[in-house]
């Protein structure tokens, strides 16, 4: 477990709780630190979604709720981006700074610790993206819009989040289990924000298994290496995480949407 020291290379936005923050996020923390993509994709969709945001050298990157830095990492490994990654848990963040120092980059990349919605400034950007974050925005469309917002005119982004499935019925759904928009919605959605749809990345269902196999694996470790009654809380929350997966697998999607902000 790290000391809960932040390096001085991190960048601190004003404002950041960083105690809280800490105490916050050790769940997440838990349930995720054996990863480096904390999301439903597969590393070879993460590798078709760079191809398809297709970094070039000096690109401006910015990516939102960075997680572990995996995505900046790699497009840092292909090309001299210029990229920000932002986080708001000391441990994603931490760990994407100390990941960062083991690979192979020829970009840079700096991290940001703090909340999402603070970060960024006037600054715009040739590549946004927001994988798994959506709530930051209150959903999809707020989503759409903050990429969009923090793009150059033309610029390239991706936002990843959770759909129903074709051939659900949204109005049955929501009652059983909250609202979530179609594909059909989402697309609208990214238009009304001025961005047009380039591509699309299915994680199906096989991804997402994967990636609760991986959460229920790395809350095991943390158990292990933890032992005690707040590692049997995050076990017992990776269990619920468990069952609604089992539960709505069937219904939801993982979609990563990649498209281009109207010049
Ligand atoms: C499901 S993970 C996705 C991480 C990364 N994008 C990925 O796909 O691997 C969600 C991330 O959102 C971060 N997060 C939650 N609220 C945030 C906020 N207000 N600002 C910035 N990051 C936030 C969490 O710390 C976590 O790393």
């Amino acid at each position: 477990m790290p000391d809960r020291t932040v390096p001085p290379e991190v960048v601190i936005l004003p404002g950041t709780d960083i105690d809280g923050e800490w105490e916050r996020f050790e769940v997440f923390e838990a349930l995720h630190h054996g990863m480096h993509i904390c999301n439903p994709m597969t590393s070879e969709h993460l590798d078709a979604l760079i191809d398809a945001l297709g970094p070039t050298p000096g690109d401006r990157m910015l990516d939102i709720a960075c997680g572990h830095g995996e995505l900046l990492i790699r497009a840092a490994e292909r090309a001299t981006v210029r990229a920000v990654g932002v986080d708001l848990s000391p441990w994603a963040l931490v760990r994407a700074f100390e990941t960062t120092k083991q690979r192979t980059t020829i970009g840079t990349i700096e991290w940001l610790l703090g909340d999402a919605k603070r970060a960024g400034g006037d600054e715009r950007y040739d590549i946004v993206t927001c994988l798994g974050a959506s709530w930051i925005w209150h959903g999809f469309l707020g989503t759409a819009r903050a990429v969009a917002d923090r793009s150059v005119p033309g610029g390239r982004v991706a936002i990843g989040d959770l759909r129903l499935a074709e051939d659900v019925d949204p109005a049955a759904f929501a009652d059983a289990h909250g609202s979530f928009p179609t594909l059909e919605a989402q697309a609208q959605m990214l238009e009304s924000a001025g961005i047009e749809v380039v591509d699309r990345i299915e994680s199906g269902l096989t991804g997402w298994d994967a990636y609760q196999g991986r959460i229920m694996r790395s809350v095991e470790a943390w158990q292990r290496a933890h032992p005690g009654p707040r590692s049997d809380d995050y076990v017992a929350e990776q269990r619920r995480w468990h069952q609604d997966h089992l539960r709505d697998r069937e219904f939801l999607r993982w979609t990563v949407w990649v498209g281009r902000v109207a010049s």
